[in-house]
This record gives structure tokens, C-alpha cells and sequence, in this order.
């Protein structure tokens, strides 16, 4: 079992990562906690075991989960079964839920202790670790949310076993920016050490900027323009297969400002065609749409478009970005 920590301000908690991790829930709740609500989803075909009195409270399947009116029935629901501050809830599942979950927990009275105890591949290489939690608005996604630290997070390998094809290889997308934020040689790790490395990466990434005010931003790589497809939503692409469009196009655009060169970029091409993922925006997407939606980006400060770029100097987040360039490398990748 890999065991890491994720500094959090005054505290430290635990992050475990490896086959059976979900078996430690009980030695990482918070100390009084006397029931535990297991936040989770029917598609989930796994049990957890707090070893303290519990309950399952299912959300369903799918973003269109992470919303307020969510928020709202758990809240109600954890409050008639009278779930006190003292007790702690559990999230149990892949990112939605993790998201989900956290986010009740941050605003149940004010604030309850969270487990994450994450069953994707996506979730436990990022979405798990680190404390964003929150909800989408019709607007756009993870607009309403919290930075709300987990007491701790478990990423149990084992449970991957069951998750389908499609959200095993959007896992991989995740992965794959990994890549450029110094973690090497992925692609030739056993499964389990290559989710320990990445969590590794984001659990000292988190500790060092919490609250996303420099380095953690850098974790959205590829994630602009990938927000910004998810929202448009008619797609029908996960977050992984738009991490990986996103970063391509992000290379391009680096390119574009002449801030790397064509062996950079077709570094970036490897490392997305060897997951298998896909490149290339979908057939018949709206640049004008994509604009405006990237626009409204959360990094963004300066009312103009910031993304997160390659360059000399590795990553960096970049403001005031051309609108021409960024129309013009959206047409680079259209298929
Ligand atoms: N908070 C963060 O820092 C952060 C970071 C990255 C992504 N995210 C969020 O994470 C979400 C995506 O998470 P995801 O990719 O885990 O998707 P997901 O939570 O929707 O899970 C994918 C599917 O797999 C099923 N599933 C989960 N575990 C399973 C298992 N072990 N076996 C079989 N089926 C299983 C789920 O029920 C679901 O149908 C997005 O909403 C994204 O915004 C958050």
C-alpha cells in the first residue's frame, strides 16, 4: 500500500493508494464520528464497510448528479436521519460522487468531515485528492463549489476492475498530463504504481497551493477547452476524452504563440494516441460556442482567456490570450 499526505494548511491527512484500500476506512474516520453516510451510486457494484453504523444515500449515475437540487436532497436526507457534525460522510464512488459528496459535507452544518474513498481511475489519480468540491450550473461546470480537505482519501486499485472500457481509458486521459507536470515513464508502471505516482504528484501539488492561487492550476492542463466541450455538452464525450482533445489543442496553441516547437507537439501526440484516446474536436462543433465557454473558464481573471500553456519554462498559466489564435487552433483540430 502506497501511503501519502496532503498538507492541508494546519492539518496532514492520509492518502492510500492500492488493492483493497477501501478495507482501511475504518482506521482513517475521524475520531467520534458514530455514523457514517455512504454517498454512492447502484452502478457501483462494491461495498464499504465504515464499521461504525451507516447508511447509503444513492445519487445518480451521471454529471448531470453534481447539481444543487442534489445537494439540497442529500442534505435533507443526511438531516432526517440525523447525521450530526461529529459524524462524517463517505464518498464512494468516481468523481460525481466524490464532488458531490464533498460538497454536502462542506455545507451540511456547516461543515462535516468527508472520506473520499474513490472507485475510478480518473478519480484516483485527481478528482479524490486535493479537497475542490462542488456542483455544475446549467452556466457551466464546478461553478458552485468549495475547497473542503477530505480527513482522508482511499484509492483502492482493486475496484477498477469492474469499470468499463470508456471510463478506464478517461482515466487514462487524466493520466496523461501528468506527463507534462514531471511524472515519467507511466506507460511502463504496473497499474498500481502508476496511480500512486500520480497522486503522488497531485497530493504535493495540493499541499503546496490549496487554494489554487499559483501551481495548482497547472493540475488543469488540457482542462480549458475541455471544460468548455463538456459543457456544450452534445457531444457526448467523459471528461478523460476531453482532457486529451484539450491537450492537443493546447500544444497547438503554445505552438500558435511560439512558445514550443513541432517536436513538443507531437510529444503530446504520442503520449494521447498511445491511451488510445481521441485528438481531434467532434464533428460539426460550434467555435464560436467553444469560445464564449472558455471565456467564462474559472482561471480566467482578466475578462479575457487564460489557459494553462507549454512553453521554455514547462507549464504556465497564460492570460489575455488572442482570440483569433485560439479560433484559429480550434479549426487546427477539427476533424
Ligand atoms: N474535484 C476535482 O479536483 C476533480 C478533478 C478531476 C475531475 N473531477 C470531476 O470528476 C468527474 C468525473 O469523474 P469520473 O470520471 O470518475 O466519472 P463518474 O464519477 O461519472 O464515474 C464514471 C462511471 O463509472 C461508474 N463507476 C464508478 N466506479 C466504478 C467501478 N469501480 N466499477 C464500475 N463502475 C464504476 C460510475 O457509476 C459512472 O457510471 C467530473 O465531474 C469532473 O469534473 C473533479
Amino acid at each position: 500500500m502506497h501511503e501519502l499526505k496532503v498538507h492541508d494548511g494546519a492539518s496532514t491527512y492520509p492518502v492510500l493508494v492500492g488493492p483493497g484500500a477501501r478495507h482501511r476506512l475504518l482506521e482513517v474516520l475521524p475520531v467520534g464520528a458514530r455514523r457514517a453516510a455512504i454517498v454512492t451510486q447502484d452502478e457501483i457494484p462494491w461495498e464499504v464497510d465504515a464499521g461504525i453504523e451507516q447508511r447509503r444515500f444513492v445519487v445518480p449515475d451521471g454529471e448531470d448528479a453534481k447539481c444543487l437540487e442534489q445537494v439540497e436532497e442529500l442534505t435533507r436526507a443526511f438531516s432526517r436521519w440525523g447525521l450530526t457534525r461529529r459524524d462524517v460522510v463517505v464518498g464512494f464512488g468516481g468523481g460525481v460522487v466524490t464532488d458531490l459528496a464533498g460538497f454536502a459535507a462542506a455545507v451540511y452544518h456547516r461543515g462535516t468531515q468527508v472520506v473520499q474513498v474513490s472507485t475510478t481511475l480518473l478519480g484516483q489519480v485527481d478528482a479524490a485528492i486535493g479537497g475542490k468540491t462542488g456542483v455544475n450550473l446549467p452556466e457551466g461546470k464546478n461553478l458552485v463549489g468549495a475547497f473542503w480537505s477530505p480527513a482522508a482519501v482511499l484509492c483502492d486499485t482493486e475496484v477498477l476492475a469492474s469499470l468499463p472500457p470508456r471510463e478506464y481509458r478517461c482515466g487514462l486521459g487524466e493520466m496523461a498530463k501528468y506527463a507534462f507536470l514531471g511524472v515519467d515513464g507511466l506507460r511502463d508502471l504496473p497499474l498500481d504504481e502508476a496511480v500512486a505516482a500520480c497522486a503522488a504528484c497531485k497530493a504535493e501539488v495540493v499541499s503546496e497551493d490549496l487554494r489554487e492561487d499559483g501551481r495548482r492550476a497547472l493540475l488543469n492542463y488540457g482542462h480549458t477547452l475541455a471544460h468548455a466541450l463538456e459543457t456544450a455538452g452534445r457531444y457526448d464525450l467523459r471528461h478523460g476524452e476531453a482532457v486529451a482533445i484539450g491537450l492537443g489543442f493546447a500544444a497547438r496553441l503554445a505552438r500558435r504563440l511560439g512558445r514550443i516547437d513541432d517536436e513538443r507537439v507531437a510529444e503530446h501526440d504520442r503520449i494521447v494516441a498511445a491511451y488510445d484516446l481521441p485528438d481531434r474536436l467532434p464533428p460539426g462543433s460550434d467555435a464560436a460556442l467553444l469560445l464564449q465557454l472558455m471565456g467564462r473558464d474559472k482561471k480566467a481573471t482578466t475578462g479575457g482567456l487564460t489557459f494553462v500553456l507549454d512553453g521554455p519554462r514547462g507549464l504556465e498559466v497564460v492570460d489575455g490570450v488572442d482570440r483569433e489564435a485560439v479560433a484559429e487552433t480550434l479549426e487546427e483540430i477539427r476533424s
